[in-house]
């Protein structure tokens, strides 16, 4: 049964957020359905809780999902009750299963479930209590590494940053989006913590208000400027030269540097052009899908009409309404200035140079 564990509140004066916590036998997740009204954790106490904390976005962002998928598995293995080692390893294969089917677009998640698949199919002939303990340790490998590929990424990020500068950022990508620090934003908190002062306009981003909600906490807390603006409003402030650069997450990059990434990303990426400012993703490799070849072959999750039609619980159109809710756009390779990467920063040919950051 899921818990929510007052135990785990943040202070106000803690800065660093934990998005994410291993407790042994359990894992606890600051709720971001929540945010910013209650800093609270749900307590997840099987794989099959966590999945659903996934599903329905208690936690989210392409490398957080990754995360929570890989430790939910560790958390399944070691609940199970199986006896033998290849009875566990048939029954992490349900659990990948489960986890492939939560979200389709983010493919962190897919890299980190197949990840501790082929982990538990080098461990075939481990006794179950190493196996357990192994999967375990894998998982926090997962975890671990991506809160490091992520300040990676603020460190070469860096140098993207002018000082004074003014950057549109869109979604949530902070310590919220992944194992803790964040990409996009993780580049901004970095730049501003080695003292670059750097205003950042951030969309609200609806329908769930990432923006608004999460990325404007996150801000918030480490008393970085900012202003929150309407979806809407980035092609007048574009036009007012109020913005210099763009600067966003991916959930998949394809092989020839199309980039799916928040709904409305598409769009910031054609005013940017439009106005001649650069645009720029961050995201660790594991973000990039070497196998597609295309951002056209990327899947696109489509979630519920009432995301659109309600907004914080209020219904905001009349019933019975047809309604689109598509929850990714795809930016096509073209409109993107660089990507940068916890290996490096790759400009284009995105073709060449994203094969070789990916391999390397
Ligand atoms: O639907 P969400 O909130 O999971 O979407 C998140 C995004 O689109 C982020 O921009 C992306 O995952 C990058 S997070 C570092």
């Amino acid at each position: 049964m899921v818990t929510r564990g007052a135990n785990f509140k943040l202070s106000d004066k803690l800065r660093e957020i934990k998005p994410i916590i291993w407790q042994k036998d359990k894992i606890a997740f600051l709720d971001q359905s929540k945010l910013p009204w209650k800093e609270e954790y749900l307590v997840c106490h099987n794989y099959k809780e966590v999945a659903e904390a996934i599903r329905s976005m208690k936690v989210r962002g392409a490398p957080a999902i990754g995360v929570a998928a890989a430790l939910g598995i560790a958390l399944g293995i070691l609940k199970s009750k199986k006896k033998t080692t290849l009875q566990l390893f048939n029954e992490l294969e349900v659990m990948v299963k489960v986890f492939k089917e939560t979200r389709p677009t983010a493919v962190n998640l897919f890299w980190a479930v197949d990840k501790m698949k082929k982990k538990g199919l080098s461990f075939l002939n481990f006794t179950p209590k190493n196996f357990k303990k192994f999967l375990i340790e894998e998982a926090l490998n997962i975890f671990n590494e991506d809160i490091e590929t992520n300040k990676k990424i603020g460190k070469l990020g860096i140098q993207l940053i002018d000082d004074n500068d003014t950057v549109l950022t869109h979604c949530n990508t902070g310590a919220l989006a992944t194992g803790g620090y964040g990409t996009a934003l993780g580049i901004i908190r970095y730049a501003w913590k080695k003292g670059k002062k750097v205003f950042v306009f951030v969309t609200e981003t609806r329908p769930l208000l990432q923006g608004a909600r999460l990325t404007t906490w996150e801000l918030k807390k480490e008393n970085i400027p900012f202003s929150l603006i309407t979806d809407n409003m980035a092609g007048y402030l574009m036009r007012k030269k109020e913005i210099k650069k763009v600067l966003v997450g991916a959930d998949r990059i394809a092989a020839n540097g199309d980039v799916a990434n928040k709904i409305g990303t598409y769009t910031l990426a054609i005013l940017a052009k439009e106005h001649s400012l650069p645009f720029y993703i961050a995201a660790p490799t594991s973000s990039i899908d070497l196998n597609l070849d295309s951002g056209e072959e990327i899947p696109i999750e489509e979630r519920s009409s009432v995301e659109v039609t309600h907004l914080a619980g209020q219904q905001i159109a009349p019933d019975g309404i047809g309604v689109r809710n598509p929850s990714f756009d795809v930016t096509p390779h073209r409109y993107i200035s660089a990507i940068i990467t916890e290996k490096g920063i790759v400009y284009p040919p995105f073709k060449l140079n994203l094969a070789k950051v990916k391999n390397s």
